[in-house]
């Protein structure tokens, strides 16, 4: 949690319309391994409620709004995306639930490992013991 923070992307301003980038290892702390996003959410619904041993993310809302909110096991904070020039970072090993998603939103996530099924937590009490034992 200490680790996630709202990343504020570059915006090259245009009357022909504007445009922002990512590069990594610049404007996120990891080399991108894949890139995922989520669309045609019914408005009002909920995503996510996992959380990675290993992988970290960088969540844009290209289009629209959502929220994201983040759980150490500890406190949860949550996260209003909504600007397509800035996004969030989320460490791995933390509680993450995506929500209350706007019709035609558009949510981008640049993802530092490939897929796993392996890697995803997705019982809340296991993710509690293991958030727990890493703060010993
Ligand atoms: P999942 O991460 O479980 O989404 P959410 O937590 O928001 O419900 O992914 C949903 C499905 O998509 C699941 O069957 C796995 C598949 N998937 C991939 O095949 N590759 C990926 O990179 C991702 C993120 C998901």
């Amino acid at each position: 949690m200490d680790k996630s923070c709202i990343i504020e992307l570059s915006r090259h301003f245009d009357p022909r319309g504007n445009l922002s980038v990512i590069e990594e290892f610049k404007d996120i702390p990891f080399k991108i391994e894949r890139a995922y996003w989520i669309y045609d959410v019914p408005g009002g619904e909920a995503r996510g409620g996992h959380a990675y041993k290993e992988n970290e993310e960088f969540i844009v809302a290209l289009s629209g709004s959502f929220d994201v909110v983040l759980d150490n096991g500890i406190e949860k904070k949550t996260f209003q995306l909504n600007r397509s020039y800035y996004g969030l970072y989320v460490p791995k090993g933390i509680w993450r639930e995506m929500e209350n998603f706007s019709t035609n939103s558009l949510a981008l996530i640049l993802a530092s490992t490939k897929y796993d099924a392996n890697d995803y937590i997705r019982d809340y009490s296991d993710f509690l013991k293991i958030a727990q034992n890493e703060d010993k």
